[in-house]
């Protein structure tokens, strides 16, 4: 019957759609850094904060890419451009922005980014 084949097909077209959905992840080079330029420019509620870094939420990441270019230590990644040794960063960003609040408006940097950031090579 018709209307029985068509509800399973949307159901298996929403399920790989879900799948399919990438996101940004947020790695450790934020850490001890937390410019926030990358806030400034989101324009969507996605970025989380504890006292050391910032979080995507992936559901709610619309995928823009426009963080990226605006991190002056590189922290922020495509996850389809996630370096093999960050992908412990796709489940952390998951994890953390749920339990921690939303940062839409930018901030001082922790005193000593500047240093690290030179650390890091920038
Ligand atoms: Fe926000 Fe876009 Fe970056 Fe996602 S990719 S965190 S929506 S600026
Ligand atoms: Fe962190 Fe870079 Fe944003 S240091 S707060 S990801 S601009």
């Amino acid at each position: 019957m018709p209307g029985f084949d068509y509800l399973p097909r949307r159901l298996r077209r929403r399920r790989r759609a879900k799948e399919e959905k990438m996101t940004f992840v947020v790695t450790d080079n934020c850490r001890k850094c937390r410019f926030t330029d990358c806030v400034a420019v989101c324009p969507v509620d996605c970025f989380h904060a504890d006292e050391e870094m910032l979080y995507i939420d992936p559901d709610e990441c619309i995928d823009c890419g426009a963080c990226v270019p605006e991190c002056p230590v590189e922290a922020i990644y495509d996850e389809s451009q996630l370096p093999d040794e960050h992908r412990e960063w796709i489940a952390v960003n998951a994890d953390k922005s749920k339990k921690l609040p939303v940062i839409n408006e930018t901030g001082d940097a922790f005193p000593g980014a500047e240093e690290r950031k030179k650390q890091l090579g920038f």
